[in-house]
């Protein structure tokens, strides 16, 4: 395996993985969702879902990548043989993992993410340029759909590209490879601003927000609890969903990551400061977006349940009509979508990261090069959704990631663990080298509650989409963003592993 470059410190681990969790994931989706199923009842099945789901699998995570010591595919394809007495087998360490392409798979989901994660961010960074002038004007949602995206009525009715857009797509890939330039030790130094600005930004925007005419109406409706809501799967699907996609696990980055800690390092300690503080930003991220739309509702003289659309649409069109009222606008304007950024760049460059380590582990490609090819082939790929279309490709990409991507690798990293390795054997081995320790349960939930939860919730979205086509797009679009991206990751993923790895 390639030497990576280690953390400096535990702090830089502990914020660059805070930074990866932290982003769109918390300011946008997380409230939507909240506000979708029904406010305080979808907290409640988002604690649990976090608690028994989704800590125990970024523990899974962290404690393969300290362990094994290699990005995703290096460290699952090696696990076969750690089963206990095979370490000393010098021959049997010598032949191909099965479980790497798993590891390519997942890596390859988290590509699919950030092909348009950074298309968000090129609209971000156009928003900030927009904020000084208010140029979205007094209708702001005419200008996001019809001036900015120019989206079109159909998703294979392509329109036109657009250049501002391309622009924004070229410089915040440009800001994720500069943050990457030198693996871990770059990023150790990047995240002490990623994560620290948009938090105090975040606070700006809870302080601002609640202190507005009408905020605790949205408030009011972001806590109060409509239990009814907890008896629809829809809601446990959404909040599983969430906790995997928040906390950045099932996407290999977080494996790749604890890789580069040292020895003596902590790995469930970490585990739970990290699912905490993602949490933590969400709760305290839905005080700043529900209060605003209290105010939202009563500058449109409506009631909050009717205010809300889509993540983008809360970015995009709600907030900058309420910058619009108030005082010293443009500043929030800039001070807002500074703050999307820097959330959004270091969720997006360890989707890179992840990546550009297994590339460097198997192939021994040069970290540059590594990282600037995927950022080409990225943003080549970002391009379709820059078009009048793009929107309507990037929620279809994004739904079949995460639906489908996601819960595959969750399953199949669970089962691998569980019934290959011995989830009681990581668990002693995670217990041994962290201060904190964890209990039976810990393996209780890798061997039967996350592998049951995410394969009936496969099964769940398979249903749905098999029902009604998602989104209402025509078939061949959902077979050609949907379908056709899983399963041609699945073959990439398989080849990829059957490469040979190249020797140093
Ligand atoms: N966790 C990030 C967010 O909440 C998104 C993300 C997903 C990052 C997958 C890395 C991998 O926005």
């Amino acid at each position: 395996m390639a030497q990576h470059t280690l953390w400096e410190s535990r702090r830089a681990f502990v914020l660059a993985s805070i930074g990866s969790a932290i982003g769109l994931g918390n300011v946008w989706r997380f409230p939507y969702i909240c506000y979708k199923f029904g406010g305080g009842a979808f907290l409640f099945a988002y604690v649990i879902a976090l608690v028994l789901i989704g800590i125990p699998l970024l523990a899974l995570e962290f404690a393969i990548g300290y362990k094994l010591k290699g990005s995703a595919p290096y460290s699952l394809g090696k696990l076969r043989y750690n089963l206990v007495g095979y370490e000393e087998n010098e021959e049997r360490m010598q032949r191909k993992g099965k479980f790497e392409w798993i590891g390519w798979f997942a890596l390859l989901v988290s590509f699919g993410i950030v092909t348009y994660y950074a298309v968000i961010m090129g609209w971000a960074t156009n928003y900030l340029v927009y904020s000084f002038k208010l140029s979205w004007g007094s209708d702001p949602r005419s200008f996001f759909y019809q001036h900015v995206l120019e989206l079109s009525d159909g998703i294979f009715n392509f329109g036109r590209i657009q250049w501002p857009i391309v622009l924004g797509l070229a410089v915040s890939w440009i800001w994720i490879v500069l943050s990457i330039w030198k693996g871990a030790k770059t990023v150790g130094k990047v995240v002490y601003v990623t994560v620290v600005l948009p938090w105090l930004l975040l606070l700006v925007f809870v302080i601002r927000g609640l202190t507005l005419p009408g905020a605790m109406d949205g408030v009011k409706y972001y806590l109060t609890p409509r239990f009814e809501f907890l008896l629809n799967p829809a809601l446990w699907h959404a909040a599983i969903s969430q906790v995997f996609f928040s906390l950045s696990v099932g996407f290999g980055i977080m494996i790749a990551y604890a890789s580069f800690l040292p020895p003596g390092s902590d790995v469930l300690n970490n585990a739970f400061l990290v699912a905490f503080s993602d949490a933590a930003t969400a709760y305290v991220g839905g005080f700043a977006v529900f209060s605003a739309l209290g105010y939202y509702a009563r500058i449109l003289g409506t009631t909050v349940d009717k205010v809300m659309k889509s993540g983008p649409e809360l970015a995009f069109v709600t907030y900058p009509t309420i910058i619009n009222h108030l005082p010293l606008a443009p500043l929030f304007g800039v001070l807002f979508f500074l703050m999307l950024l820097t959330l959004a760049v270091d969720s997006a460059f360890s989707m890179v990261e992840g990546s550009a380590a297994a590339l460097i582990d198997k192939f021994h490609f040069p970290r540059k090069k590594a990282n600037i090819g995927i950022a080409v082939v990225a943003f080549v790929i970002g391009i379709l959704y820059t078009t009048g279309a793009g929107l309507y490709w990037l929620d279809l990409v994004d739904h079949f990631m995460n639906n489908f991507g996601l819960f595959v690798v969750a399953l199949l990293e669970s089962l691998v663990i569980a019934y290959v390795y011995g989830a009681e054997n990581l668990r002693n081995y995670a217990n041994s080298v962290s201060e904190l320790k964890v209990g039976r349960w810990w393996s209780l939930s890798i061997t039967a509650l996350v592998p049951a939860a995410s394969f009936v919730l496969l099964i769940y979205s398979f249903r749905q989409v098999l029902l009604k086509p998602y989104g209402g797009y025509p078939r061949v679009a959902e077979i050609l963003g949907g379908w056709l991206l899983v399963i041609g990751f699945l073959v990439i993923a398989f080849v990829l592993s059957r490469r040979k790895s190249k020797e140093a």
